[in-house]
Formats: C-alpha cells, sequence, structure tokens
C-alpha cells in the first residue's frame, strides 16, 4: 500500500468522521482549516450495512419509529458493523442536513438522526444534537452501550470529546470536553463544536499541562482492535450507496438480502476476501424494488448489481420477515463467513 493512499484513506475517515455527528459539528466543519489533523490511518478492513429508509414509513407513530430506529442501532453496533447507509427512493425524504427545520421527518432522515444521536455518547449528545422533534422519544430506547461510550469514572487509552470555546490556558492549543471531570487540551487549534477523538494515555492523568493527540477515530480499531461505533450516511438512491462510497476503491464485495435470494447454510458460504464489504437491506417491497424504481441504475436484475443475494432465514414462519428482524438474523449469519474471510486477510 503506497503512501499516497493511506493519506487519502485517513482524509476519507475525517469527512466520514464530520458525517457522523450532530448538526453544530457539520456547521462548524465547513469552515476551511482548523480541521483536526490526524496521523495516517492503516487500511482496515470494513462492513457497511445499507437499510431503505423507507421501513421508517411503516411505523404508526413517532415513539414506534423511534423505537424501530433504535433496535437497528442496536444490531450494528453488536454486530461491529462500521458504517450504516441509509438509501433513500429517489430522493423522496431527503437526508437530515437537507432539512434542518424542526419539523417532522420522515423515512431516511429520521432514520439517520437517531442512528447518529445514538451512536454519538452520552456526554457529547447536548453540544453536538440541537433540539429536534424527532428526538422526543429518544430518552426511551436503551443504549448501545459501546465501548467508545465511557463512563465518567472509566479511563480509556482514547475518548471522543468536542471542542470547546474556550482557548487552552497557553493559547496554542484547544479545550476538548471528553466527558470527565476536567477538560483536556489537544496540541491543535480547532473550531469549537468539533467531534474528535483524543489519545488519552494508558493511564489515569488529568494534570492540566499536558497536551495530547486528535487522531483518526479508527485509530482505536487498528491500535487496540476496539469497536469504535459506526458512521452514517444518506444515499438518495441505491446508486449512489455504491458511488458515493466514503472508502478508496468502493466496496468490493456486495451482497443482497431477500426471500428470494439463494439458500446457502452459512458454514457454507465463502465470502473473499475484503476491503469493504456492503451488505444491503430491502423495505417493506424488498431490494428488487428499490433497484427497479432506481432511474439511474443500468441494471434492473438483483444478481447483476450483487454479486450474491441471498436469502438468511429459509423456512421462515411468517410471510413476511421486517427488515429491522432481517438485520439481526443476518448479520447473525454472517458472522462466521466474514470472520473467516478477516482471518484470511
Ligand atoms: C419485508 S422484507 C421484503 C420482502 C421481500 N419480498 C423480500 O425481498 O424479501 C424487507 C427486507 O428484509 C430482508 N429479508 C426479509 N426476509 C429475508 C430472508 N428470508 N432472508 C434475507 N433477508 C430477508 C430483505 O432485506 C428485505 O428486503
Amino acid at each position: 500500500m503506497g503512501k499516497k493512499k493511506k493519506r487519502s484513506e485517513a482524509e476519507e475517515e475525517i469527512k466520514a468522521n464530520d458525517i457522523v455527528n450532530g448538526d453544530s459539528h457539520n456547521k462548524t466543519n465547513k469552515k476551511k482549516n482548523k480541521k483536526p489533523k490526524t496521523d495516517t490511518a492503516a487500511v482496515i478492513p470494513t462492513v457497511t450495512v445499507a437499510i431503505a429508509g423507507s421501513i421508517i414509513h411503516n411505523a404508526q407513530s413517532l415513539e414506534l419509529a423511534t423505537r424501530l430506529a433504535g433496535q437497528i442501532a442496536r444490531a450494528v453496533t453488536i454486530f461491529r458493523v462500521d458504517e450504516v447507509v441509509v438509501f433513500d427512493n429517489n430522493g423522496e425524504s431527503g437526508s437530515p442536513e437537507a432539512n434542518n427545520s424542526d419539523e417532522n421527518e420522515s423515512g431516511a432522515a429520521f432514520l439517520i438522526r437517531i442512528l447518529r444521536y445514538l451512536e454519538t455518547p452520552q456526554y457529547l449528545r447536548k453540544a453536538l444534537f440541537p433540539k429536534h422533534n424527532s428526538l422526543r422519544f429518544v430518552g426511551l430506547l436503551p443504549p448501545l452501550d459501546a465501548p467508545h461510550h465511557l463512563r465518567k469514572h472509566e479511563w480509556g487509552a482514547f475518548r471522543e470529546g468536542v471542542t470547546l470555546k474556550e482557548r487552552s490556558p497557553d493559547g496554542v492549543g484547544t479545550l476538548v470536553d471528553v466527558g470527565l471531570s476536567k477538560n483536556v487540551v489537544v496540541d491543535q487549534v480547532l473550531d469549537p463544536g468539533t467531534r474528535v477523538t483524543v489519545a488519552m494515555g494508558d493511564s489515569w492523568n488529568l494534570d492540566a499541562d499536558i497536551s495530547r493527540q486528535v487522531v483518526s477515530s479508527s485509530k482505536p480499531r487498528e491500535e487496540a482492535g476496539m469497536y469504535w461505533g459506526y458512521k452514517v450516511r444518506y444515499a438518495s438512491n441505491i446508486t449512489s450507496v455504491m458511488t458515493e462510497c466514503p472508502y478508496e476503491g468502493g466496496y468490493d464485495h456486495l451482497i443482497g438480502t431477500s426471500e428470494h435470494g439463494q439458500i446457502i447454510n452459512s458454514s457454507d458460504l465463502n465470502i473473499p476476501t475484503f476491503r469493504h464489504l456492503l451488505i444491503a437491506f430491502g423495505g417493506l417491497a424488498g431490494l428488487e424494488e428499490s433497484i427497479e424504481e432506481d432511474h439511474n441504475l443500468k441494471a434492473k436484475n438483483v444478481r447483476e448489481v450483487f454479486n450474491i443475494y441471498l436469502n438468511t432465514c429459509p423456512h421462515q414462519g411468517s410471510r413476511t420477515i421486517r427488515t429491522e428482524e432481517a438485520i439481526l438474523i443476518s448479520l447473525q449469519y454472517f458472522q462466521e463467513p466474514i470472520n473467516r474471510a478477516l482471518q484470511r486477510s
């Protein structure tokens, strides 16, 4: 892997980090300078899940829609998914950025907002997520309890933080709230309201004169094998799921899921060695309809779009498996084949 490639993967990583955060974060990062500079990231294999935002339309109330989004957030966290792409039906619902009013959101925009909110450590949410009607019932949801959601009394080699307005005492760095009893200083001048990953060191030490480093959000995974949450992005249709892939080289293995898919025992499924794997889940009418309705997509057959189209739950007793159920079932089904592919890489 050449140096150039590594640097651009790291840049993508920071870009993706921007996307995953709340609105205030995105706003502040539009300025040209003062973006966090992080060290270069090595390429680590990633798993992306693409989900039809239309599943939210079927929920009968805001509370039920919130619970549905919460189930998805937990499923992708349990199975250490790196990226969630919520795809729309030809831009029908738009992204949360496209509609910043407090009005009722639907479909993709709603799902994205809740997924991002839940992925953000609790102590950062107030700073990164302005009040919004879509967030009215998030308090009912079980927490993700992911490794980067550290409590106040816990020390970790890395912590997620948000940059503050106040300057550091020496004026050459930035104060960052990392959810501890004291703010820490990082060695860069950054815009306030920016979410960053801070290298904290191995032992509990909150001395004011220590200047810490902002690192890529993939660093905890590279260095310590820790799961560090998922990124969330919007795609206006299936085509954009693939064409707007933030990883260099795009997704190199694409899996579609459906009751109409091939039936293969999980222990016999051979996923080739991958850099960036994508697993797609459809809405009420399935991926076949999403492909049919995507005007940008030349291929109209699921088997031309995906490398493999799979039924992960044969012999189902209910006529339909709901998307949120299929995500849990399928991610369990794919766990061993993915592990085998990773061991080969
Ligand atoms: C309500 S189902 C759509 C039903 C549709 N006839 C289909 O293609 O499966 C919503 C989504 O759940 C997933 N799903 C449902 N049943 C599945 C199965 N047996 N195996 C794999 N995925 C399934 C698919 O991603 C599907 O698009």
